[in-house]
C-alpha cells in the first residue's frame, strides 16, 4: 500500500501544482501497488473535489484534510475511488479548531493578537474507513467516522 500527501495550492502558500504532482508521483508509486491513499492537505472544498474526481479510478482513496471539520459527502465514485471533501479533526470539539474558543473568539472581536492555547474538552476521533480489494486497488466500501458522534 502507497500513501501520497498532496498539498493544494487555493487559499494556501504557492506549491507546485498538485495535479501535476499527483500524475508525477502516481506514475512511480503504481509501479508498486495498486492500493494507494491519497491525503490531499487542502482549503477549498472545491479543489478537493476536483482532486477527487481527478484520481477517480486511479488510487484507493482521496481524502481531504486541513479544515478541521469533517464533511458529510463521504462516498465511493463512480470508478473506485473513495472520497470524502474533509475528514475532521481528531481532537478537542468545545473549541474553535482545536484552540480554545475564548481566545479565538476575542481575537475575531477585537481585531487584534491573541495567543492560542490548544483546548481540551470533548475529544472526539475523525477518519474514514476504506476496504480494497487487493487485485485492483478499487474501493468497495467506505465508511466515515466520528467517535463518538454528535448524534
Ligand atoms: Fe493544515
Amino acid at each position: 500500500m502507497g500513501v501520497l500527501n498532496l498539498q493544494g495550492r487555493v487559499y494556501m502558500q504557492p506549491i507546485d501544482d498538485p495535479f501535476k504532482t499527483a500524475d508525477w508521483a502516481l506514475g512511480i508509486m503504481q509501479k508498486e501497488t495498486k492500493t494507494i491513499f491519497v491525503d490531499f492537505h487542502a482549503d477549498a472544498t472545491a479543489e478537493k473535489m476536483a482532486m477527487g474526481w481527478y484520481l477517480d479510478g486511479k488510487v484507493t482513496a482521496v481524502i481531504g484534510t486541513h479544515t478541521h471539520t469533517p464533511t458529510a459527502d463521504g462516498r465511493i465514485l463512480p470508478r473506485g475511488t473513495a472520497f470524502q471533501t474533509d475528514v475532521g479533526m481528531t481532537g478537542p470539539y468545545d473549541s474553535v479548531l482545536g484552540m480554545k474558543k475564548e481566545q479565538a473568539i476575542r481575537r475575531l472581536v477585537t481585531g487584534t493578537p491573541h495567543k492560542y492555547e490548544v483546548a481540551s474538552h470533548d475529544v472526539r476521533l475523525c477518519g474514514v474507513y476504506v476496504q480494497a480489494d487487493a487485485d485492483t486497488g478499487r474501493a468497495v466500501k467506505m465508511e466515515s467516522i466520528i467517535f463518538p458522534s454528535f448524534g
